[in-house]
C-alpha cells in the first residue's frame, strides 16, 4: 500500500525541516505539508492551510490527498504556553484527540505526536534521567505533554492505534527559527554572535540542559516511525539523548569562530522553566529497540550550525 503522509504544523521550527526530509525520504509529492501560516520556506510539494483543532478541516485534506500517516507538530512551545496556559492546554490537546480519534476509525494507519523532556520536573533525576521515572512536570506545556503520552498509550492499549512519539530535547537548527520555547537560546546565540559578535542568554550560565541538533532528531523521527512495528515498545514516548550542554559551554565554542564573541547573562522566567528540567537524558530504551544513535556532539554541532548559518544569513 503506497504511503501518503501529512504533516500538521509544518511551518514551525521542527514541521520545516521534517518535511524536506520526508520529501527526500519518499517524494515531495506524497508529503503533504499543512499549517496556519504560510511556510518558512518554499515548498517542493502540496501545502494546506488548517487548523489543528479544525476536525472537519483535517479530515477534508486527509480524503482529498488520501493520507495514510499524520505527524502531528502542532503545539504551544513551553514560554508561550505560559503565557496563554487554557489555550495551549486547548491546543495541545484537541490536537492529538483529532488525530487519536481518525487513526481509531480507521482513517489513519499511523500517527506521529512528539513529547518532551518538559513531561519531567523538579522531582525527577536530573542527571542520566530513566526512561521511566517520575514525572511531575510545572509547566503548562509539561503538563500537556504528558497527558499527550497517557492519551498516546492509552490509544495504541485500547485500540490498537500504531502511534509513535519522541520526548525531543531542545532542538538546535539553522534552516528555521524556533518558537517560544525555553531552549531557543541555544539557535538565537547563533544568529546574534555572527550579526553583533555578542548574546545575551535568558538562562544563566550554569543551565545545562539536554539538546540535539535538528539532523540527528530528523533522523530519529523518521526512523522511529519506518521501525518495524515489534521493535516500537514504547507507545507512552521515547527518549531521546544527543548533547547536554550549558550558556557558558556553547558560547566557548561559539567564541572559537567568533573572536572576541561576548555573552552576558540575563535570565527570565524561562530560567525556572529549565531548572525544572533534566540535564541529561537516559535514552539506552531508543537505542536497544529501534537502533538510535546521535551523529553530533556539541563540536560537530557548533561547526556545522556556523557554516550553514553564515551562508544563510549572508545570502539573506
Ligand atoms: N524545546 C522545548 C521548549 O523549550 C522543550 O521541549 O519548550
Amino acid at each position: 500500500m503506497s504511503k501518503k503522509i501529512l504533516v500538521i504544523g509544518a511551518s514551525g521550527q521542527i514541521g520545516t525541516e521534517l518535511v524536506e526530509g520526508l520529501r527526500d525520504r519518499f517524494g515531495a509529492e506524497d508529503v503533504v505539508a499543512s499549517d496556519i501560516k504560510e511556510p518558512q520556506v518554499r515548498q517542493s510539494g502540496p501545502f494546506a492551510l488548517v487548523n489543528a483543532m479544525d476536525r472537519r478541516g483535517i479530515e477534508r485534506v486527509i480524503d482529498k490527498h488520501g493520507i495514510s500517516e499524520v505527524y502531528l507538530l502542532a503545539a504551544l512551545l513551553s514560554a508561550t504556553a505560559e503565557k496563554d496556559p487554557a489555550f495551549a492546554w486547548k491546543l495541545n490537546m484537541e490536537s492529538i484527540l483529532i488525530i487519536l480519534e481518525l487513526a481509531r476509525e480507521g482513517k489513519l494507519r499511523k500517527v506521529y505526536w512528539p513529547s518532551s523532556i518538559a513531561v519531567f520536573g523538579p522531582t525527577t533525576p536530573k542527571d542520566k534521567t530513566p526512561q521511566h521515572t517520575t514525572t511531575e512536570p510545572s509547566t503548562v506545556y509539561g503538563i500537556s505533554k504528558l497527558a499527550g503520552e497517557g492519551w498516546c498509550k492509552y490509544y495504541h492499549q485500547r485500540y490498537g492505534v500504531d502511534v509513535r512519539s519522541i520526548r525531543y530535547p531542545g532542538l538546535i537548527g539553522w534552516k528555521s527559527a524556533p518558537g517560544g520555547g525555553t531552549t531557543d537560546y541555544a539557535v538565537h546565540i547563533f544568529h546574534e554572535a555572527i550579526k553583533k559578535g555578542a548574546y545575551t542568554s535568558f538562562l544563566g550560565p550554569e543551565s545545562t540542559l539536554p539538546m540535539m541538533y535538528m539532523p540527528d532528531a530528523i533522523r530519529a523521527t523518521i526512523d522511529l516511525m519506518e521501525a518495524p512495528v515489534e521493535q516500537v515498545k514504547e507507545r507512552g514516548s521515547y527518549n531521546l539523548a544527543g548533547l547536554s550542554f550549558s550558556p557558558e559551554q556553547i558560547a566557548a565554542e561559539v567564541a572559537r569562530h567568533i573572536p572576541g564573541f561576548k555573552m552576558a547573562y540575563a535570565p527570565d522566567e524561562r530560567q525556572a522553566y529549565a531548572d525544572s528540567w533534566p540535564r541529561s537524558i537516559d535514552d539506552s530504551a531508543a537505542r536497544a529497540d529501534w537502533g538510535w544513535k546521535p551523529q553530533y556532539d556539541l563540536t560537530a554541532m557548533v561547526d556545522d550550525m556556523m557554516a550553514h548559518l553564515r551562508t544563510k544569513l549572508k545570502a539573506s
